[in-house]
């Protein structure tokens, strides 16, 4: 039998390639920067230098303001290529060395 996850379709490539391929601006399904910033800076204090990776980054702007705020050391992950590619061209615009994988 098929684990539950792995035959939702939130868990499928093809899915986020979908959605990713119709979206032509950038938004933040969960928090954003500045409401996670207490937990940068207060809670769990992480130097700007940590090597930082974001899992399923999507087409959030965090990677960018965290950017912005000192944290150029980060790594963004995404199941779907077609949103890598995405964010890579964004910042390649906004002339932000973001790494995107
Ligand atoms: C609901 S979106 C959230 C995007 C972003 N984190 C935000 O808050 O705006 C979920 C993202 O997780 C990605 N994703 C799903 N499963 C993944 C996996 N196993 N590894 C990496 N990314 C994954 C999807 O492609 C999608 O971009």
């Amino acid at each position: 039998m098929e684990p539950l996850f792995q035959s939702c379709e939130f868990a499928k490539p093809e899915f986020w390639d979908q959605q990713f391929g119709q979206s032509k601006s950038q938004f933040d399904w969960y928090l954003d920067f500045e409401q996670l910033r207490v937990y940068f800076e207060k809670v769990i204090p992480v130097p700007k230098s940590a090597r930082v990776l974001l899992v399923g980054v999507g087409n959030s702007q965090l990677s960018e303001k965290m950017h912005d705020a000192g944290f150029q050391n980060t790594v963004s992950i995404d199941l779907s290529s077609v949103v890598i590619e995405k964010m890579r061209q964004v910042a390649l615009q906004k002339h932000k060395p973001i790494q995107y994988l």
